[in-house]
């Protein structure tokens, strides 16, 4: 099933989200960090570095985990990209991105409450973001949720801001 996974984000995973929202945010901040980000589809709005394991669009090639930065980041994008696998596999990469944001950091997400497909790929874990594990992990890490809107395909968006 992972290596499934990988191939499809490797290969024939197609970023094609380009949230206004998360545009805005990206012109303004100072830098960025976009983890998992896929074909790297924000770094044209600012100075984005794109982290991704599996497509070679990425600034760094490397699981999150791997990551370890002098400096922490005020803008951090996780679109789609820790939210599967399994709980303790999200949990530690949330654990992680928690690291990572400056105090009062804003951490934008977009999760799948709903659907344990996509495109045609069964994604482990997939459909378990619903409302209340975004509290869950709001109260872990003392963030505020904000900007609460649906994506595409059931999907949920939200910022984490640092309080
Ligand atoms: C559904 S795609 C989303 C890509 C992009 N963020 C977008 O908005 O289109 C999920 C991405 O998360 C990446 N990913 C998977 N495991 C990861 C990990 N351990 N750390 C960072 N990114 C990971 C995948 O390689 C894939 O590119």
């Amino acid at each position: 099933m992972i290596q499934n996974l990988e191939t499809y984000f490797a290969y024939d995973y197609v970023s094609n989200d380009n949230d206004q929202h998360v545009i805005e945010l990206v012109k303004k901040a100072e830098y960025v960090l976009d983890v998992g980000c896929g074909d790297n589809q924000f770094k044209k709005y600012g100075l984005v570095t794109g982290l991704d394991p599996f497509n070679l669009k990425a600034d760094l090639v490397m699981d999150i985990l791997d990551f370890c930065p002098d400096q922490k980041y005020p803008l951090i994008i996780c679109f789609g990209s820790i939210n599967f696998y399994d709980a303790k596999w999200v949990d530690d990469r949330m654990k992680k991105v928690a690291t990572l944001l400056e105090d009062k950091g804003r951490m934008c997400f977009k999760v799948n409450p709903n659907k344990p497909f996509g495109n045609g790929v069964k994604l482990e874990w997939f459909d378990r973001w619903t409302m209340p594990l975004i509290e869950h992990y709001a109260e872990m890490f003392n963030y505020n949720i904000e900007n609460v809107r649906e994506g595409d395909n059931g999907r949920i968006k939200f910022d984490y801001v640092a309080r």
